[in-house]
């Protein structure tokens, strides 16, 4: 037997013979030649059958393939600059594993809800295989940033007996007798890990049982929360700037082909770039009403609000110092103005909403009694939180970076339920 290789690899093959385990994507036939659309996962390669070369069990095995049906096949690397991949085979033998029949998505158009139900098959078309490639590009870009730039990874626990960012979709389940919840966030433990190692960040699912059924949001998703001991929240910003950008940037070298199979816009991306515009609460408000938006002073931004700020820019934007009222209990009050609160909110180009929130954290021990009290949050349950106010408090920042909104955007796509493998959202468990 020839040599096995992988799609992704066959620039390594070319004039030699080898075997690639693949599906059938698709099948075009022109009397003599059948062109086999092969996949294997790594990448997509088109097979040429040649009647008069192959001679007719090959051939007749080439015409029996169905869509997603499985084998070997062996044949000869070629060049070929009209190919998407650069490359074709020159087939000259198969070894059927499996014949498929009746493969429920067929190139037709299908509805969401059925793709959705058929996600574990739906995993397998182009698009979706750009999306998750574009997926694990932007973690690996994401560790590769935090790993060389000083933090430390460390993982928060998932299972836990108080709440971090309100009580109000937290996700009730049992720990023997006790009751606890699913993570919202790990923020609160990496304060801690903070004060232990300097400069930290966790990522790991977290849970919200949000009963809103939106396109920005999960029941279960990703997120990334770095935590950094004597930092300001100005200092925080040029982190996330940079950090964003290292991730966008990262994806255009990286990931040329997937993004042209998602037909995505590359110049809005290529323009990404540090520094971010920044836009105080207070001034967008003041937009808002010029545009007609008639929000008062003091309530939080929905999703309307967040794409008018948005289209002003052609980066993502900053929306700093929100009033205290709106925001978690854990955020320092600016010392010269203790209405609004030092955090900000990252806001993708596009439409594409909220894709980081941050903050300087309280460091007083005082106030932060206060704020527990504020937000009806039992101080019995807060206590390790309160002793890193206690020993050796610092001024410290962080922030969380939802990892399914930042893919929606850099993929381009509709809505996040396209950006995780087995989506977890409101009325949705299966597959
Ligand atoms: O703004 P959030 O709630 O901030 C926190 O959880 C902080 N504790 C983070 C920190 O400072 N360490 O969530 C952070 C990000 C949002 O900006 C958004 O991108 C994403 O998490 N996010 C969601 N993504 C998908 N589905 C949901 N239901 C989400 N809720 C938040
Ligand atoms: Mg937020």
């Amino acid at each position: 037997m020839a040599n096995k290789s992988v799609i992704r690899q066959v620039g390594e093959h070319v004039g030699e013979t080898v075997v690639i385990g693949s599906w059938l994507n698709n099948k075009r036939s022109s009397g003599k030649i059948q062109f086999l659309q092969l996949r294997d996962g790594t990448g997509y390669i088109q097979g040429v059958v040649v009647k008069s070369e192959v001679g007719e069990e090959v051939w007749e095995k080439a015409k029996s393939l169905t869509q997603e049906s499985s084998m070997y096949v062996t044949g000869v690397i070629r060049e070929e600059p009209r190919s998407q991949s650069g490359y074709e085979m020159t087939v000259t033998d198969i070894e059927i594993i499996h014949l498929t029949e009746n493969y429920p998505i067929t190139p037709k158009e299908h509805g969401v809800d059925f793709l959705m139900d058929h996600r574990h098959l739906w995993l397998r078309s182009p698009k979706q295989r750009a999306v998750m490639v574009i997926r694990a590009e932007i973690i690996r870009a994401i560790q590769e940033f935090f790993n060389t730039n000083g933090f430390t990874k460390m993982d928060p626990p998932i299972l836990t007996p108080t709440s971090a960012e309100g009580t109000t979709n937290l996700f009730h389940t049992k720990y023997f007798d006790e009751d606890a919840y699913l993570t919202q966030s790990g923020q609160l433990y990496m304060e801690a890990a903070a004060m232990a190692l300097g400069k930290v960040y966790s990522f790991g699912p977290t849970f919200r049982a949000e009963k809103s059924k939106t396109r920005r949001h999960l029941i279960e998703f990703w997120m990334i929360e770095p935590e950094m001991a004597f930092t300001d929240h100005e200092e925080s910003l040029i982190v996330q700037e940079n950090f964003v950008t290292h991730v966008v940037q990262s994806v255009l070298k990286n990931c040329r082909l997937e993004l042209e199979t998602l037909d995505r816009d590359i110049s809005k991306l290529e323009n990404i770039k540090a520094p971010f515009p920044r836009i105080s609460y207070d001034d967008a408000i003041e937009y808002l009403h010029t545009q007609g938006f008639d929000i008062p002073w003091g309530e939080d931004f929905g999703a309307p609000h967040e794409t008018a700020i948005a289209e002003r820019y052609d980066k993502p934007v900053f929306i700093t110092n929100y009033p205290a009222g709106i925001k978690a209990f854990y955020m320092k009050p600016d010392p010269n103005r203790p209405e609004v609160v030092l955090c900000a909110d990252m806001i993708a180009p596009e439409g594409y909403g909220e894709i980081i929130g941050g903050s300087q954290r309280i460091d007083d021990p005082e106030l932060m009694e206060e704020r527990f009290k504020e937000h009806n949050l039992s101080p019995e349950t807060y206590q390790w939180y309160m002793d890193l106010r206690r020993y050796g408090s610092v001024p410290h920042s962080g922030f969380g970076l939802g990892l399914e909104r930042t893919v929606a955007w850099v993929c381009g796509l509709e809505h996040v339920r396209e950006t995780i493998p087995f989506p977890r959202m409101l009325y949705r468990l299966y597959p």
